[in-house]
């Protein structure tokens, strides 16, 4: 396994491979690796020839109110695992090499970047947006992993790969969760024993409006939902909506592939989950 530091190099590295015929996998990711992770790497392992693991805490999707200095940064332990999982390259940037005092370039989704998510985390997306347009350059990826565990990216990436015409294909990801139902997250490590145990209301509350969802109409799917996220101790909802699954618009009546996503706040910790919903 090789550590790349320099983003020339990296694309270097790539284009020889290309020339070789081999086919690239790309897993961006902010360290702090769990089995979500593992699963995206040991996807590509099996699809691609070469996997790139990139590892890097990009600042310009953090606001400034955030989390973005304490944000876990376990790398030696991050290592041993792409190691174990058969990762090619680790692409390791500083933030200067990605994001040097001339960067003028950014990203936009237009709509998509200021809803859920975005309502409450302003610039967020532009910085996530911009950061997997820039790897996916660096990489030459045919194909990237991504987790349906942040489905908002997911969606918002698969839009930005077709509206600006990469050729990096997009592979959505099962959300790999706790054996309790709580979704794997670098930001569980924020919460104690008890927060982690409330925290599981979140997962269980998701798995009972699809259920809901059947058969009762939105406006009772959600208020049943939001009464019992509410019911989480030190809980504060920044959102819970139902959306369309393609999309991500409102839901409505009609519609019939939907997931149900929600921001919540146990204590000091922001987590988000969702769950894909048919009639
Ligand atoms: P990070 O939170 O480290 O997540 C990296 C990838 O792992 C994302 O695609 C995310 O959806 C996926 N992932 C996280 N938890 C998961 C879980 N429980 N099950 C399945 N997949 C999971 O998302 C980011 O980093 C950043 O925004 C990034 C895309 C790297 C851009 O900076």
């Amino acid at each position: 396994m090789n550590i790349i530091k320099k983003a020339s190099e990296m694309q270097k590295i790539a284009l020889k491979h290309i020339k070789a015929g081999d086919e690239i996998g790309l897993v961006p990711t902010m360290g702090a690796l769990h089995e979500g992770h593992i699963s995206l790497i040991d996807k590509s392992g099996k699809n691609d020839d070469i996997t790139i693991v990139s590892i890097f805490v990009n600042p310009t999707q953090f606001g400034p109110n955030e989390d973005y200095l304490k944000y876990p940064r376990p790398i030696e332990k991050d290592l041993q695992i792409c190691k174990k999982h058969h990762v090619d390259y680790v692409f390791l940037p500083s933030v200067s090499e990605m994001f040097p005092d001339e960067h003028k370039t950014f990203v936009e989704v237009k709509e998509m970047q200021d809803i859920l998510c975005g309502a409450f985390r302003k610039g967020h997306f532009r910085g996530v947006a911009t950061v997997v347009a820039k790897l996916f350059n660096i990489s030459c990826a045919d194909r990237a992993y991504f987790g349906l565990k942040d489905f908002q990216q997911l969606k918002i990436i698969e839009r930005m790969a077709k509206d600006l015409n990469f050729t990096t294909k997009i592979v959505p990801c099962p959300i790999v969760r706790e054996k309790s139902g709580l979704a794997l997250s670098s930001r569980n490590s924020y919460l104690n024993a008890k927060q982690k145990s409330d925290a599981v209301l979140i997962s269980k509350t998701l798995r009972e409006a699809k259920e809901d969802f059947k058969t009762k109409s939105l406006q009772i799917v959600l208020s049943a939902a939001v009464k019992k996220l509410s019911s989480i101790p030190e809980s504060k909802i920044d959102y819970a909506e139902i959306v369309d699954f393609d999309d991500l618009s409102l839901a409505n009546s009609k519609t019939k592939k939907a997931s149900f996503l929600a921001a919540v706040w146990v204590g000091k910790t922001r987590l988000i989950d969702n769950i894909a919903m048919s009639k």
